[in-house]
């Protein structure tokens, strides 16, 4: 069976009512073995797969993801279009805790990632357009399903990809806000641009779990982050089936 869509996200994102679950594949790749078992869901009878990108028991530090395996292993089954789900710090007024964003621009600061599929190993030097680095169809079809479910959404930002897995000084959030970012994670990087390379399209829905370092009086705990992405999580699951249904019918 092939597979157009696909979501990467947290543990447990894909587990709605009305979910059915087909086969779990194990896939090798030539870049290693993906973060996980591929697995085959069914939703009102539109076939996608879910890669949990830190590993079916949330053990994989972001700066540890095999991302190119994981790309690879979802492009070898046919995978078009990666709706991809980050939970993300949020800097400035408009990016409070527990806001849905759909990021339009990145900024990488990671280091250190196996990035790219153009080594040059097979003595060629490629680079990839990546001037606009989600598939805006894709955006589309996210903030629709918000907007159908009622759901508030942001509709742009920022997204500054940081190694981790410690979170920011708030003088490095100070300088991410000044080089213009909105958002902050640590996987949206290098997956974005390994989609690229492979010609898939690719999405990101950001829910904001945290005021980025400095950006509240409180320091960040996990426990106040937990909180947010349980609620948070509930909705992004409402808009990610919306957008899924809504790709199926794009064919
Ligand atoms: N910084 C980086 N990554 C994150 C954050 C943050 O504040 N919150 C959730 N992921």
């Amino acid at each position: 069976m092939r597979h157009k869509v696909a979501v990467v996200g947290g543990t447990g994102l894909c587990d709605w009512p009305g979910l059915e679950f087909g086969k779990a594949r194990k896939i090798n790749t030539p870049y290693g073995s993906p973060s996980a078992e591929l697995q085959a869901l069914r939703y009102q009878g539109v076939e996608f797969l879910f890669l949990p990108r830190h590993g079916g028991k949330h053990s994989i530090p972001p700066h540890k993801i095999n991302y190119r395996a994981n790309l690879y292993a979802l492009h070898s089954l046919g995978v078009k279009q990666v709706l991809a789900v980050n939970a993300v710090g949020g800097i400035g007024t408009r990016y409070g805790a527990e806001v849905i964003a759909v990021p339009d621009q990145i900024n990488d600061y990671t280091w250190g990632r196996e990035h790219t599929y153009f080594d040059g190993e097979d003595g060629q030097v490629e680079h990839i357009d990546f001037s606009y680095p989600y598939s805006q169809p894709l955006r589309e079809r996210l903030l629709a399903a918000g907007l159908t479910a009622e759901i508030p959404m942001v509709d742009g930002g920022v997204y500054a990809a940081t190694q981790g897995p410690r979170l920011e000084t708030a003088a490095e959030i100070r300088r991410l806000a000044k080089d213009g970012n909105d958002l902050v994670g640590m996987t949206g990087m290098p997956e974005a641009a390994l989609a690229r390379e492979l010609a898939m399209d690719y999405a990101s829905l950001c829910l904001v779990v945290n005021p980025a370092a400095g950006e509240s009086d409180e320091l960040i705990t996990m426990d106040d982050i937990t909180l947010v992405l349980n609620t948070g999580m509930e909705k992004v699951k409402t808009i990610l089936a919306g957008a899924i249904c809504a790709l199926a019918k794009m064919d």
